[in-house]
């Protein structure tokens, strides 16, 4: 909160020593006597600035009511009074017994209507807002209803008794008082994101709905059929308000009204597991627009489920790629942010921990964000962790008005895309263990998919499917079987247990075969082998499973019996081709040991296996049954033992590509050693070989014999880039330098065409879309999301 006009005032009540009369009074015993109570102590040393009854004066804002206070605990707001605020509040020296009742004064006028509980049939309630009193054609509530005005899952616990009384009898003059504390009645204010304005459009016609957001050169309008319009200044010239709010005061029977309210009181957001009734389906159109999107379009992780990150787009190429120019930069709370973001009809969805937020892509502003509160709780027993320092986000799925996220403490959240409301939160995990969650879930038909981080601690990976519509899991694939289970062969000792897994990248699906490809993490523990001898499956492969039965269909190893870390949560890249004369299905992946596979994605049949770095020391090659050829001397020992590639890979997570006009893959590699120490069981010590320093490349590999056709060397430490590519039909290859620039390069020749310094250690993948006839390309930097587009002429 700032306001200015107090800090002005405060200061101002300091210099002319009224500040510390105020203060005297208060510390005089005289005129405080023992049992006061908290409005008479209010009284005497409040009044002054926060106004009588704590609603507000010109020196302080009010304390009853007050949204930021509705979080705070007794001890919390007895802090404030004890501490005051540098500059705007004075410290108040009270006896304790005084403090604590002040404080509990406070606090009661600030209560939510979920703490009041007031009395009342809340079943009844709920029945009048989804019958009768017409609610849902306008508010969600968990997911059931519209979104034409604000989403009230969580309404008992952001609003007081008072305030939801005041809502239902008064709209306009709620929101009034919710918009006036920060913001002139003719200005959009974030509070007033659900004002009713009329806008009148340079073409002659008037639009009506909500502005969802405002600046000087755009708005954001939602419209009552609840469509975006996203609009620049050039194509409005009038933005009227109305006084009016669209929702109509609340009619009903004495009865009626109690009910209503302990309805409306006990709704503290929907953490509470899936939904037991069952919504609309997904319109088939929905899930056309993430099996084929129209082009321009990202809604999903890689822009198609197909894992390729290369675009059909032309507009920006090979030509006109020089002209290239920022057009707009977003940032978030985050400092890492790892989101690729996703775009649907115009609306850019970003992520970082915990938070997802909507932006107008051409614009760049914010039309909502969503933050999780870190105490959600989970419903079941098994729990996946908080990440206490926020596990970065990968990014986020897309379904029609549904968005997607993994949580830090892996729980998978549906949000409305047009309210950010939450409409359910599910946690995944059902076992024991350290399972977090950063992967971009991945949407299948009408399914959505996430896995799971935290392998290298002990866990049983898994990835699981939950009906887009209600979160109810639909299947779950164990990363790791089952003692007795097929496979359980392959682990001997007792790691077999939490023998690891994780499934922390997002694969991919082909809709010819119905398969979903997910590529698994590595084994714990991660480099002591001596209780899983075997090879350890399905850790370091990739998995194919029937996408509606989550049933194993065939899976291929990449690296049997792993003691390097070297998981395989590379991009899994679905390309139909031609090999070696022969139109194939292919899968390919660059893995993070080092070789450079081709895989017949039908059946698992290896067809190419070649090193893409020239360090590799712990295989010779891979033979003809697909099994590395393993090399001497490459097992962690206590004294330490060097073997290249390096712990982080040959390459990593970040995205690849295959362009099919230059029948070129490209990836970001990294030319690296390591020594591996032995250190116990589950710890080990990778350490960089002092003789020879990484290297890094951005590589164009020819698929049918894997030979590196071009390269780009990369100036700076390695070890800091993590930025993947993305490809486009406009021939252009776009990356993050690891010197810390963005460039583009001719997809052909590897030669860069462009670049833009943001002295970024880049820790993201670029992606395209086009939003009104225009390509831009996005990434995020640091703690923001920037929107390149060639400039208009
Ligand atoms: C000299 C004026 C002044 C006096 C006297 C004063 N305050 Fe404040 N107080 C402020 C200002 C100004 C702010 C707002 C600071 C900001 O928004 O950054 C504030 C903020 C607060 C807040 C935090 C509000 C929030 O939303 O987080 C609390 C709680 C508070 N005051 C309680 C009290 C209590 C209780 C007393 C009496 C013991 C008191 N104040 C006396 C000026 C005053
Ligand atoms: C025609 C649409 C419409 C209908 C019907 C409607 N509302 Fe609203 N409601 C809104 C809009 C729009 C707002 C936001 C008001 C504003 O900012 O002007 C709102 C605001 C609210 C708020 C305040 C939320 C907040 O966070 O401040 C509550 C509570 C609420 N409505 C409850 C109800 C209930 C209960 C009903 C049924 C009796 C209902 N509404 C019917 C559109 C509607």
């Amino acid at each position: 909160m700032t306001h200015n006009f107090s800090w002005a005032a405060a200061a101002s009540l300091v210099a002319a020593g009224f500040w510390v009369a105020s203060l005297g009074a208060a510390q005089n015993s005289s005129a405080s006597a023992p049992g006061d109570s908290g409005e008479v102590l209010y009284a005497k040393n409040c009044a002054v600035c926060h106004g009588a009854g704590a609603r507000g004066g010109d020196r302080a804002p009010g304390l009853a009511n007050s949204r930021g206070l509705r979080s705070q605990s007794e001890d919390q707001i007895a802090a404030v009074i004890r501490t005051g605020i540098p500059g705007r509040m004075p410290p108040f020296e009270l006896p304790d017994s005084e403090l604590k009742t002040l404080a509990a004064w406070v606090r009661s006028l600030n209560i939510s209507a979920f703490d009041a509980k007031p009395d009342g049939d809340p079943s009844a309630g709920e029945q009048f807002f989804f019958g009768t009193g017409q609610c849902a054609s306008c508010h969600m509530v968990a997911g059931r209803g519209k979104a034409n005005g604000p989403d009230l899952s969580d309404t008992g616990r952001s609003l007081t008794l008072g305030e939801l009384q005041h809502a239902l009898d008064d709209p306009a003059g709620a929101a009034k008082i919710r918009s006036s504390s920060a913001c002139p009645p003719w200005a959009w204010c974030p509070q007033n994101k659900w004002a009713l304005v009329n806008v009148h459009l340079r073409n002659g016609s008037t639009l009506r709905g909500f502005a969802r957001n405002q600046g000087k050169h755009d708005l954001q309008l939602q419209t009552l059929d609840g469509r975006l319009h996203l609009l620049e200044e050039r194509e409005y010239d009038q933005v009227s308000r109305e006084k009016a709010s669209l929702m109509p005061p609340l009619k009903a029977t004495a009865e009626e009204r109690r009910a209503l309210i302990a309805y409306l009181s006990r709704l503290g957001g929907a953490a509470g597991g899936p939904l037991t009734s069952e919504p609309d389906p997904i319109s088939a159109d929905a899930i056309q627009q993430v099996l084929n999107p129209k082009p321009g379009e990202w809604p999903t992780y890689n822009g198609i489920l197909s894992g390729n990150r290369h675009s059909g787009l032309e507009q920006i190429n090979v030509q006109n790629a020089t002209r290239l120019q920022l057009q707009w930069s977003y940032s978030l709370p985050s400092s890492e942010l790892q989101t690729t973001p996703v775009v649907s009809d115009g609306v850019m969805y970003v992520s970082a921990p915990d938070q997802v937020c909507a932006l107008d892509s051409r614009a760049g502003r914010e039309i909502w964000c969503y933050t999780r509160p870190s105490d959600t709780a989970s419903p079941s027993g098994a729990q996946g962790v908080g990440a206490g320092g926020g596990s970065p986000n990968r990014g986020l799925a897309l379904l029609g008005d549904r968005v997607f996220l993994t949580t830090s403490d892996a729980h998978l959240v549906c949000l409305n895309g047009l309210t950010g409301g939450v409409m359910w939160d599910v946690n995944m995990p059902d076992s024991p263990g350290r399972y977090s969650g950063r992967v971009a879930p991945l949407v299948v038909g009408d399914i959505v998919v996430a896995g799971h981080e935290g392998g290298d601690g002990p866990l049983r990976g898994f990835l699981a499917a939950y009906k887009a519509t209600t979160g109810q899991l639909v299947w779950r694939f164990w990363t790791i079987p089952r003692p007795g289970e097929p496979a359980s062969e392959t682990w001997r000792g007792k790691a077999l247990e939490t023998g690891g897994g994780a499934t922390w990248l997002t694969g991919s699906y082909d809709s010819e075969t119905g398969l979903l490809y997910w590529a698994i993490g590595n084994p714990f523990p991660p480099t002591d082998g001596s209780e899983r001898e075997g090879d350890n499956l399905y850790t370091d492969s990739v998995v194919a499973l029937d996408a509606k039965s989550g049933k194993l269909r065939w899976h291929y190893q990449f690296t049997p019996h792993d003691l390097h870390d070297w998981d395989a949560q590379e991009p899994l890249v679905l390309v139909n081709t031609r090999f070696n004369g022969r139109d194939r299905k292919l899968l390919i992946q660059a893995n993070r040991n080092g070789f450079f596979y081709v895989l017949d994605r039908t059946n698992g049949e290896l067809l190419l296996a070649k090193p893409f770095v020239k360090r590799l020391t712990w295989a010779s090659g891979v033979g003809p049954g697909g099994r590395p050829q393993l090399l001497e001397g490459n097992t962690p020992t206590s004294e330490g033992v060097r073997t290249c590639p390096a712990v982080r890979g040959a390459t990593n997570w970040y995205s690849s590509a295959f362009n099919p006009a230059t029948r070129l893959f490209y990836v970001m590699t990294v030319e690296d050693c390591n020594i591996y120490k032995q250190t116990g069981r589950g710890i080990y010590t990778p350490f960089q070989d002092p003789a020879n320093p990484p290297e890094k490349y951005l590589r164009a590999i020819d698929i049918e014999t894997g030979k590196i056709v071009w390269e780009i060397p990369q100036v700076g430490a390695p070890e800091a880039n993590y930025s993947g590519v993305l490809s486009t039909a406009g021939g252009l290859v776009f990356y993050g330098e690891t010197g810390g620039g963005f460039a583009a390069v001719a997809a052909k020749t590897g030669r860069t065409l462009w670049h833009f310094e943001a002295g970024q250690a880049w820790k993201a993948s670029p992606m395209t879309y086009m939003t009104s006839g225009k390509q831009y390309v996005a990434i995020a930097s640091g703690n923001q999301i920037l929107s390149f587009a060639l400039p208009e002429r």
